[in-house]
C-alpha cells in the first residue's frame, strides 16, 4: 500500500513534511492496506459539511485547516487507485447576501470541479429560498439534493434522491435537514418519512447514504430510526463525529468550516455479498498542498469581486449601527488625527495594523469583504470602508477601528471618542484568527496615547 499511497504531493514537500505525510500514509496503511489489495472493488465515499463559507483558510494565523484546494488535492489522491463518490452534507454558504451567494456558487463550482455527485440543501442553503435555489442550481449545474425542502406551493426545491455508481457498487444519495429551518416560504418534512418515501421510488442500488443537516441530538435518532440506511452523514454537530455504528448504520459528521472530511470505504468481498463500511476523519491540515484547479477557481471568485466592488452593506458583514446617533458619529480617518495626535500615528504607522491592507494585496485577497471586515478602518460605518475602490482612504486598521467613529472629537476634542477601546479586539482577534491573544502581551506592542504621547497643550481647548 505505501506504494500507492502517498499521493504525488509527497515528491513535492520538505524532507520533514514528507515524513509526516509518509506517518500518516502508514496509519492509512494499516487501517485499510491490506482489505483493499484482497478486495479489487474498493470505493471510498468521502463526505464534506458545514463549509460555512471557509472556501479557503484566511491564513491570520499558521496552521489552519480546511479550503478547496486542500479537499482538491485529497480527493485526487483517493480517487488514483479507487472509485470516488464525492458529496457534501450541506452547510456551505456563510449566510445570504450578494456577497454570500457570489462565494456559495464558487464553492459549488469548486465542488463540481472535485466530481461531486451530489450537494444537501442544509439550513444555510434553504436560508436563500426555494427561488435563488433554482437559480444557484442552474447556474452552477450543482447536483442538489433534498427529499424534504419545498416550496411554498409544496414541490420539492431539489431532486430528493440520486444514485451513482462506483466500481460496479450502486450508491443511493438522499438529503434531508432538519425541520427546524421551515419558515415563510419553505416546508419541511419530517426527515425519516421523507427517506423512506424517496426510497419507495428508488432505482435498485446496493447501499443507502443519507446526507442529513441535523443537529447531533436528531441526527442521532435519525440514524437510530433508519436501519434501511448503511451510512448517515450529517452536521453540523459542534466537532466532527467519527464514523461510529447506531444498530447497523453507521454515522458520522465533517463539520466545522470544513476543515475535515469524512471517509469511509466500501470493501467488497471480489465476488458478491454486502459492501462492509469502515472510516474515519480526516483533517484537511496545512501539510496537504493545494490543488491548481481549486486555486484558479478561487481567482476567478476574487475576480467575480474585484469587478462586482460591492458595499458593505451587501456583504452581511457590516455591523448593526446604533440606534441613537450622536451627531458627527462619522469615521474622520487616521490622517485627520495626526496633526494633533502626532505620536500616536508615528507608533500606529510603525504597528502591525498599519500594514493590515498590505498582506491582503499581496494575495490578492483585498476584494473579499470576509478579510476586509478585520483589515480595514470602520467596515461599514459610517464614514468608514465601503468597498476596495471606493474607499481607498479607510483602509488598513486605524485609530477609528478601536476607538469608533470620532469626527465630532477631530473637530472639538472636549467630545470623547465613541467606543470604549480595550472592548474591541476581540471583535477581530478572535479565536480563528488570533488563537495567542492576550490583552496585555498584545496591547504592549502597540502602546500609545496619553502616557506615550501627551497632547500638546495648545491643542487643548
Ligand atoms: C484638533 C486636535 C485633535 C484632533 C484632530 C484629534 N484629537 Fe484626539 N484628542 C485631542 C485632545 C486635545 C485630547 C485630550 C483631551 C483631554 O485630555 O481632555 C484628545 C484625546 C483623545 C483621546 C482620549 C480621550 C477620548 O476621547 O477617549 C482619544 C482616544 C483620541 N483623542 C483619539 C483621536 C482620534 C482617533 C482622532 C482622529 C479621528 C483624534 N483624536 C483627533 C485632540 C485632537
Ligand atoms: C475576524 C477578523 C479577521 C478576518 C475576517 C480576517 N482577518 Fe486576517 N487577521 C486578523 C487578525 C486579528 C490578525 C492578527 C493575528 C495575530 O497576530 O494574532 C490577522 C492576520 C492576518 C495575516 C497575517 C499578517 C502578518 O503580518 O503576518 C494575514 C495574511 C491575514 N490576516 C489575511 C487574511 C485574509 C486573506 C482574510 C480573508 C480570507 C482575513 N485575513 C480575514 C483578523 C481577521
Ligand atoms: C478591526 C480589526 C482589529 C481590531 C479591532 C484590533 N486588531 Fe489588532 N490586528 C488586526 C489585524 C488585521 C492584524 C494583522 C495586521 C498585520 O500584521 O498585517 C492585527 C495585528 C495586531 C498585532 C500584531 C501586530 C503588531 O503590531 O505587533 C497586535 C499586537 C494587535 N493587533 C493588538 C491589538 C489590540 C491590543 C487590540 C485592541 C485594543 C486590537 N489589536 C484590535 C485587526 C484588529
Ligand atoms: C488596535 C486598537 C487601537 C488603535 C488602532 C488605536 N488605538 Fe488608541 N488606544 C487603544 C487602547 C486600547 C487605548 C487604551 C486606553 C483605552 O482603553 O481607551 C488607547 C488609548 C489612546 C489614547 C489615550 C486615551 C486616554 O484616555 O489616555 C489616545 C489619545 C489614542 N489612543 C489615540 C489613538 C490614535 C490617534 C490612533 C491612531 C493613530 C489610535 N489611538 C489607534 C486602542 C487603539
Amino acid at each position: 500500500m505505501p506504494s500507492r499511497w502517498p499521493p504525488a504531493w509527497r515528491s513535492r514537500t520538505t524532507p520533514i513534511l514528507g515524513a509526516v505525510v509518509a506517518v500518516l500514509a502508514a496509519g492509512l496503511a494499516i487501517s485499510w492496506a491490506p482489505r483493499v489489495r484482497k478486495q479489487a472493488r474498493s470505493v471510498a465515499l468521502l463526505v464534506s459539511g458545514d463549509t460555512a463559507g471557509w472556501i479557503a483558510p484566511c491564513g491570520c494565523t499558521s496552521n489552519q485547516s480546511g479550503g478547496l484546494p486542500r479537499r482538491g488535492t485529497y480527493v485526487e489522491g483517493i480517487r488514483r487507485d479507487r472509485g470516488v463518490i464525492l458529496v457534501d452534507a450541506g452547510g456551505a454558504p456563510g449566510g445570504t447576501s450578494i456577497y454570500d451567494r457570489i462565494k456559495f456558487e464558487a464553492i459549488l463550482k469548486g465542488e463540481r470541479l472535485m466530481g461531486s455527485a451530489a450537494h444537501n440543501l442544509g439550513g444555510p442553503e434553504a436560508a436563500f429560498g426555494a427561488e435563488t435555489l433554482r437559480e444557484i442550481r442552474k447556474a452552477t449545474g450543482a447536483p442538489f439534493v433534498s427529499a424534504n425542502l419545498r416550496d411554498r406551493a409544496g414541490r420539492l426545491v431539489a431532486e430528493p434522491l440520486r444514485t451513482v455508481v462506483a466500481r460496479d457498487l450502486r450508491v443511493a444519495l438522499v438529503g434531508v435537514l432538519s425541520t427546524q429551518f421551515a419558515r415563510e416560504g419553505l416546508r419541511i418534512d419530517e426527515p425519516r418519512d421523507a427517506v423512506l418515501s424517496a426510497l419507495a421510488s428508488a432505482p435498485p442500488h446496493d447501499a443507502l447514504v443519507v446526507l442529513a443537516y441535523l443537529p447531533e441530538a436528531e441526527l442521532r435518532s435519525l440514524a437510530a430510526a433508519l436501519p434501511e440506511a448503511d451510512l448517515v452523514m450529517g452536521g453540523p454537530t459542534g466537532q466532527s463525529i467519527a464514523p461510529t455504528r447506531v444498530g447497523t448504520t453507521w454515522l458520522a459528521s465533517a463539520t466545522n468550516k470544513g476543515k475535515f472530511l469524512v471517509h469511509m470505504e466500501a470493501l467488497r468481498p471480489a465476488s458478491r455479498g454486502d459492501a462492509t463500511w469502515s472510516g474515519r476523519v480526516i483533517e484537511m491540515s496545512s501539510e496537504i498542498p493545494d490543488r491548481p484547479a481549486q486555486m484558479h477557481n478561487l481567482s476567478e471568485f476574487r475576480a467575480v469581486l474585484a469587478e462586482r466592488d460591492l458595499p458593505a452593506d451587501q456583504t452581511g458583514l457590516a455591523p448593526p449601527l446604533p440606534v441613537h446617533r450622536p451627531a458627527g458619529y462619522q469615521v474622520a480617518g487616521t490622517e485627520s488625527c495626526r496633526k494633533c495626535h502626532s505620536g500616536d500615528c508615528q507608533t500606529w504607522t510603525e504597528s502591525g495594523h498599519a500594514r493590515a491592507w498590505r498582506v491582503l494585496q499581496a494575495k490578492g485577497d483585498h476584494v473579499d469583504a470576509s478579510c476586509q471586515s478585520c483589515h480595514t478602518t470602520g467596515f461599514g460605518l459610517p464614514g468608514g470602508f465601503q468597498s476596495a475602490r471606493r474607499t481607498q482612504e479607510r483602509t488598513a486598521v486605524g485609530c477609528e477601528s478601536c476607538h469608533g467613529p470620532s469626527l465630532a472629537h477631530a473637530r472639538r476634542p472636549g467630545v470623547k471618542t465613541p467606543f470604549p477601546a480595550q472592548h474591541q479586539c476581540t471583535s477581530c482577534h478572535d479565536a480563528e484568527n488570533s488563537p495567542q491573544f492576550a490583552y496585555e502581551a498584545y496591547w504592549h506592542r502597540i502602546r500609545h496615547g496619553a502616557t506615550a504621547n501627551p497632547v500638546s497643550e495648545e491643542l487643548r481647548r
